[in-house]
């Protein structure tokens, strides 16, 4: 059927290929709206030397559809720093677009839907990061890249949950200290405290989309599905990577599921990504209770056509902001990269977890 319908829409070719990768993912019905949009965005794309860089919480279509460069956090801002287009796409949310604009500022940065933000992102101010480096003088200031580039402007170091471990016990080593304050994540903080003997003071900011798990419900799926690895992003609480089989970031669980390709899984994340990584690996069952990240989810074939096709919404940042905030992304991106995703090491985890709230 899947052969037959691409080529009843009149759409073989090049996009044969996706049709067969999305085929257990969406629907014929979904497929005959996609189609046309993918191969309309390919084509802008190509003539607007463009490039799109999906997170792995974007929907299948987008990331298997259209995505040039697909991953986590810390993989598309190296794909920013590197590409030579003179356009980029964040398909994924606001301050992804930001760290993109400020590694690239000659570059035209866009973003589909300006509304697509973030909790974590919003729940710091610059001016925050000014009080707290006044209350903890000589602190070095370890910031998730899910903040605005104004807060990484006032920052010393960027990290994302694939490397805040590498990045928390560089900053106290080069500043010769043996505490570093890590905004504004509490929970990856927290988790990230487990892993270090470096105090961590940390800020009340939660994912909204991982915040809601719990260890309950990890109880619920091993009574359910007593044979199915359970995964968890650390932005998750802490209960929750305790009682998971592993935890890392998004490209550190899709690692996992293909080089060890568990028979049933289960990804304690956003939504799309149990959808995107399931078109890769037939032969693992994927059990999903998720969450949408409702940014995230701002994202859409239609927008990212409208992106290009009318050059919108671009994302600026003030040079003055934007010079500051590139220290502290590149600082992180010049950190050697690890030879595989990092993995939040649970068995070996501290017991004693030395974490502040500011
Ligand atoms: P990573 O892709 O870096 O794991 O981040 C997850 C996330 O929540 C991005 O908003
Ligand atoms: Fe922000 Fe959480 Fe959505 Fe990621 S999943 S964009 S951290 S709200």
């Amino acid at each position: 059927m899947a052969d037959g319908f691409a080529q009843g829409a009149g759409l073989e070719g090049p996009l044969d290929a996706v049709w067969q990768k999305l085929s257990r993912q969406v629907t014929p019905l979904e497929w005959r709206a996609h189609a046309p949009l993918i191969e309309a965005i390919n084509r802008l794309k190509a003539e607007k030397n463009a490039v799109i860089l999906a997170h792995n919480y974007m929907t299948p279509e987008i990331f298997h559809g259209v995505g040039d460069f697909v991953g986590d956090s810390l993989g598309l801002a190296r794909e920013a720093a590197r590409t030579d287009a003179r356009i980029i796409v964040q398909a994924g949310v606001h301050f992804m677009a930001e760290t993109s604009k400020v590694l690239c500022p000659d570059k035209t940065v866009l973003i589909p839907d300006l509304r697509a933000g973030c909790s974590l992102a919003a729940s710091i101010t610059g001016a925050d990061v000014r009080l707290i480096r006044e209350r903890h003088p000589g602190l070095p200031v370890v910031t998730y890249v899910n903040t605005s580039a104004e807060v990484k402007a006032e920052s010393d170091v960027c990290c994302t949950s694939a490397n805040a471990v590498q990045v928390v016990e560089w900053a106290a080593k080069t500043w010769g200290v043996d505490r570093v304050i890590m905004l504004p994540d509490e929970f990856l903080a927290r988790n990230v405290a487990r892993q270090t003997a470096v105090k961590i003071l940390t800020w009340k900011g939660r994912c909204e989309v991982h915040e809601r798990f719990d260890a309950a419900d990890i109880a619920e799926i091993r009574a359910s599905w007593p044979d199915a690895e359970v995964l968890a992003h650390p932005e998750c609480p802490p209960e929750v990577l305790e009682a998971a089989d592993f935890a890392g970031s998004t490209a550190a669980m899709t690692n996992y599921v293909m080089s060890r390709k568990p028979k049933r899984v289960v990804l304690i994340t956003e939504c799309s990504m149990a959808d995107n990584v399931a078109a890769d690996a037939p032969e693992t069952e994927f059990v999903r209770p998720c969450n949408l990240c409702p940014h995230m989810k701002r994202i859409s074939l239609q927008n990212i056509h409208d992106a290009l096709l009318n050059e919108q919404f671009e994302v600026t940042v003030p040079e003055a902001i934007a010079e500051r905030a590139r220290l502290s992304v590149q600082r992180m991106i010049d950190l050697p990269p690890p030879a595989k995703p990092a993995r939040y090491d649970l068995v070996k985890a501290r017991h004693h977890v030395d974490v502040e709230l500011l």
